[in-house]
């Protein structure tokens, strides 16, 4: 009787993907127009998934107004209006791509969603291109 719920937010982020070790051609030749190094925008859209038994008393499987606030205490208000790669610690040493933001969004809810939910993170980087986490 396990159902999945999800939530969809939104974030506005900055980023450039580059690997340090390589040199700006190589980079320009792997990532195109995502290695121009003054940074460029997406509007992301966010799925949040959480799977479990509907709660008997409330029928619920988690509160969509507690799931948002979380959602938005822990991710939104990190992320939104900011530079991925300059203004958030989880990027530093990490390629911002829309595959390692989705795995460090999971990270980072999955300490906040108790574990007898299964957790999934669907993240659009643009309206045709979403990646998710877990795979399956
Ligand atoms: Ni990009």
């Amino acid at each position: 009787m396990k159902v999945k719920v999800s939530r969809k937010e939104h974030f506005n982020a900055a980023h450039r993907l580059y690997n340090p070790e390589w040199s700006d051609q190589e980079n320009e030749r792997v990532f195109g127009k995502c290695a121009n190094p003054n940074f460029h925008g997406h509007n992301y859209d966010l799925v949040v998934s959480l799977t479990g038994e509907p709660d008997p008393a409330t029928g619920y499987v988690y509160d969509m107004k507690k799931l948002s606030d979380v959602i938005r205490h822990n991710v939104i208000r990190k992320f939104d209006h900011k530079n991925l790669n300059l203004d958030t610690e989880y990027f530093r040493n990490l390629n911002p791509t829309a595959e390692n933001i989705a795995i460090v969004i999971w990270r980072i809810l999955r300490e906040q969603i108790e574990s007898k939910f299964d957790l999934k993170i669907t993240l659009y980087e643009t309206e045709r291109n979403f990646v998710e986490y877990p795979a399956s």
